[in-house]
């Protein structure tokens, strides 16, 4: 019971207070844009990453999912922001969920945002070796 408890003040406070809700620009040499999405149930993850000296210094998201993709996300911006892009792509599923307390039913939500992280990163790398490659 208390386990529970806990699950719902984690996810409620991410929930209810979502941090780092909003969009970064695009088009931006800087930035990379992951938009995942599970099919499942229809629930899409917007994120994106400013990066700079190889740390993240800036992390939106828009998610269209359920309440626990939602705290699922706002919970990875703030665990990516200040990181090297290198420790942040390591960041798993596990790391999310077990810090919201996230019920098995809700472990793909957690691994979206995990996807969503990783796929935010490789777009970054992409435009940053092109901008390299033609420097
Ligand atoms: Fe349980 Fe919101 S109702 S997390
Ligand atoms: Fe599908 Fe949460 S129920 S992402």
């Amino acid at each position: 019971q208390g386990q529970r408890r806990l699950y719902h003040e984690a996810v409620h406070d991410h929930f209810n207070n979502p941090r780092n809700v909003g969009m970064l620009d695009k088009s931006a040499a800087s930035v990379g844009t992951a938009l995942v999405g599970k099919a499942s149930c229809g629930d899409v993850i917007k994120l994106q990453v400013a990066v700079k000296d190889g740390i993240i210094q800036d992390a939106k998201f828009k998610t269209f999912g359920c309440g626990s993709a939602i705290a699922s996300s706002s919970l990875a911006t703030e665990m990516i922001i200040g990181q090297h892009v290198d420790e942040a792509f390591k960041i798993t599923n596990k790391d999310i969920s077990s810090h919201l307390k996230l019920p098995p039913v809700k472990i793909h939500c957690s691994v979206l945002a995990e996807e969503a992280i990783q796929a935010a990163i490789g777009d970054w790398r992409k435009k940053h070796e092109a901008v390299n490659a033609s420097a």
